[in-house]
């Protein structure tokens, strides 16, 4: 019969048959999967695990010095970060198509991690936080594919490692509870989901330094307001949205014409389909008059009060 211990028992024997004495590559982003798939496979091989934090630019507000202070200081995880900003910035500039943002995203994690894989040492394997639900949604037949996932999808022909997906059979409700059977703390369990591209498509269409300085920004607000009035662990996933759009407003005397951020908050149980969140009046009024006022650039704030399906839990 299964159960969350059994789960655990399992996978770790697993790993430790598929491993044996080799060194396994962790992505370590931060969020539940590759915390939840960090720890799982530090449980069965302790110290042949690495885990590699890429800084690709596209993180939240504060959220790099978090993972690491979490990882290095809780956790006796060997934890190597890796500044990459300017490298996946370079890549991006000029390119405002969704999916070929996520390509790139994609596929330059990889090389970043092929590079530092060599230069650090033998590392045959590539553990990743695959769930379930990421290999239903980028399908097999093209023609079905939804997104192309960068942790199932667009893989490089050459990529040199074997990988390790020991939560491809689980929902998002069940690697919450392994995560806290494996003795992670609330506040990684509890994290909300989080894309591997990251602000990058937060920002719609051409990323620039000033547009993910606004949807960074944006997003501490309204992080800071969910989380105090206690409704961070019923909303799924809340974040803000940057279109590539400006409208006319006025501050003053002055006519204004500026950026509008879109705040997207929604429930669900495994992200496959969700509902808007009623969040309440007071509590929406707050996040739009701290962002409009603290938020440089910005003269309008709207709320997306649209489901999945028929539209998706993130704008591209
Ligand atoms: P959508 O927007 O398709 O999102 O309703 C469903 C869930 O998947 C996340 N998401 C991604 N995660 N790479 C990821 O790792 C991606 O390219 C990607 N796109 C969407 C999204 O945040 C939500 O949790």
């Amino acid at each position: 019969n299964w159960t969350m211990e059994n789960f655990i028992d399992m996978e770790v024997s697993k790993i430790r048959d598929v491993v044996g004495d080799s060194q396994v590559l962790c992505a370590l982003s931060g969020g539940v999967d590759s915390s939840v798939v960090a720890a799982l496979v530090h449980k069965a091989i302790g110290d042949q695990l690495t885990c590699m934090f890429i800084d690709h630019g596209l993180l939240r507000k504060g959220e790099a010095d978090s993972v690491m202070d979490t990882f290095s200081e809780g956790f006796d995880m060997n934890v190597v970060k890796i500044d990459a900003k300017d490298r996946f910035l370079g890549k991006l500039e000029g390119v405002s198509d969704p999916e070929e943002k996520r390509k790139i995203i994609g596929n330059e994690f990889i090389y970043v991690f092929e590079e530092q894989a060599s230069s650090l040492k033998d590392m045959d394997y590539l553990a990743q936080g695959t769930l379930y639900t990421d290999i239903i949604e980028s399908g097999t037949d093209t023609a079905q594919t939804i997104k192309s996932h960068h942790n199932v999808g667009g893989l490089p022909e050459d990529m040199k490692f074997d990988l390790i997906e020991p939560l491809n059979t689980l929902f998002k409700d069940e690697v919450r509870k392994v995560g806290t059977e494996l003795g992670l703390p609330d506040d990684i369990v509890w994290r909300q989901p989080f894309p591997g591209p990251g602000l990058g498509i937060r920002v719609l269409g051409e990323i620039t330094e000033d547009k993910l300085e606004i949807v960074r920004e944006s997003d501490a607000i309204l992080r800071d307001e969910i989380k105090k009035a206690g409704l961070d662990r019923e909303i799924w996933q809340y974040f803000t949205a940057l279109p590539d759009m400006r409208s006319v407003g006025v501050m003053g005397d002055a006519r204004t014409y500026d950026y509008t951020v879109g705040v997207r908050a929604v429930t669900s149980v495994d992200g496959m389909t969700s509902d808007w969140a009623r969040i309440p009046y007071d509590v929406l009024e707050k996040i739009s008059t701290r962002i409009v006022n603290e938020v440089a650039h910005v003269n309008r704030v709207v709320y997306d009060i649209t489901s999945k399906p028929p539209s998706t839990i993130e704008w591209e």
